[in-house]
């Protein structure tokens, strides 16, 4: 009889090697251990930021719909509910059938889900870069790999560089993700842009995935955010949620949008659905409050946009020596490019550390966003004003000591 030695356990490859904090979280644990307040300019929790929200009994009593107490199953989710999203759009100007939308419980499933309806293992998706850093990681969880194009500065916005995504497109390629409006670049793809990208797609078997969760926040007042559910030329799914919608991330509900060639949608659509049936993850109070909520959606959003463009607004009022601001054209951050002088060997990483451990100040380096451009800093907008200006000021004395 033989001994075999077994094989040791091992975690599938798709599991990051480490779990360990970077540098900037280890320094921020370090000082918060040694009891100091830290002036956080990430903020990114809407139900933390000191805003003013609707009466919390406008928000619970949504939720004592005695539908809720019977559990009734629907893989796309509830009919009323995706009826109130449909409103939802109708009031932005946007006609959505309810039957081209499926719930999930958050945007990040619903990511999921299009991967993996999308691709096999090892296959791409193309991403317009820098964005939301959790997208790649979603990816890898779905063994997925991505590519990138540029989202570039060109004064006075951001640009998705739709010219470069040709040379970045290979045979195993699936799909185009773009966050618009763009975090942290609150870039938007205009109307043009949704045609010049779904020509493309169309043309070379591609879906389209466009997420829109920051699209009720213009930064100004006098423009809109152009959805994509109106995309019909090539396969198109739009992810959207109320963790920004109605600022209820932990309401845990989100959805996806189908728009597209017919047979490509009906087909999509049945497998969506054939997928969530496997999960029917968003739950049924939630889903029943959701019509209610949305009645109060400009009570939730006023006080945001407010903030937002407060904060905006001081940014751009402020003498920008050593620093220009990279104006967003909307959504909850604003990137600001530290000026360098020639031979600088500051980094952003350099320059976030520094602000973290002199003046007590967080903000988020570039790199976590994969910016190509050095010395960009991301400020959330959604930090309270008078925090906002103390950070900024600190921020601009960091600078100048470090320069
Ligand atoms: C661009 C973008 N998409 C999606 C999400 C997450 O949405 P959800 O909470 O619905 O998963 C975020 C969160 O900040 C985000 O920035």
């Amino acid at each position: 009889m033989s001994i075999m030695s077994p094989c040791p356990f091992r975690f599938a490859i798709r599991m990051p090697s480490d779990h360990k904090p970077n540098q900037l979280t280890q320094s921020l644990r370090h000082i918060r251990s040694q009891g100091h307040e830290i002036l956080d300019l990430t903020v990114s929790n809407p139900t933390r930021c000191g805003l003013e929200r609707p009466d919390p009994s406008s928000i619970l009593d949504a939720l004592k719909d005695t539908k809720s107490l019977t559990y009734a199953p629907v893989s796309k989710g509830d009919a009323t509910a995706r009826a109130g999203i449909a409103d939802y759009y109708l009031r932005r100007g946007y006609t959505v059938d309810p039957d081209d939308l499926v719930l999930t419980s958050s945007t990040s499933e619903a990511y999921s889900m299009v991967f993996r309806l999308l691709c096999d293992p090892y296959d791409r998706i193309l991403l317009a870069s820098p964005t939301y850093p959790l997208i790649h990681e979603l990816a890898e969880l779905n063994d997925i790999k991505t590519d990138t194009f540029p989202i570039r500065w060109i004064s006075p916005h951001w640009r998705n560089e739709l010219p470069a995504i040709p040379a970045s497109i290979r045979p195993t390629t699936r799909a185009i993700v773009c966050v618009s409006p763009n975090n942290p670049t609150g870039s938007v793809l205009s109307d043009a842009d949704y045609q010049h990208i779904s020509g493309y797609c169309a043309d070379h078997s591609l879906a389209l995935i466009v997420d829109e969760v920051f699209a009720d926040y213009p930064l100004d007042p006098s423009s809109r955010v152009p959805s994509s559910v109106s995309n019909s030329g090539c396969l198109t799914f739009t992810l959207n949620g109320l963790s920004k919608v109605l600022a209820l991330p932990q309401a845990k509900l989100s959805w996806i949008h189908v728009s597209g060639p017919d047979h490509l949608k009906v087909k999509a659509l049945e497998h969506l659905e054939h997928m969530a049936d496997h999960y029917l993850s968003p739950n049924a109070f939630t889903i029943n409050a959701m019509p209610a909520w949305f009645r109060h959606s400009a009570d939730f959003q006023t006080p945001i946009l407010r903030r937002l463009r407060n904060n905006l607004q001081y940014l751009s009022s402020i003498d920008q020596r050593g620093f220009r601001l990279l104006r967003p054209d909307a959504g909850w951050y604003a990137c600001l490019q530290v000026l360098c002088p020639p031979g600088s060997t500051q980094t952003d990483e350099s320059i976030c550390l520094h602000l973290l451990e002199n003046y007590h100040t967080l903000v988020h380096p570039g790199f976590f966003f994969d910016f190509e451009t050095p010395g960009i800093l991301v400020l959330s907008l959604l930090t309270p004003e008078e925090s906002f200006a103390r950070g900024v000021s600190n921020l601009l004395q960091s600078i100048a000591s470090l320069l």
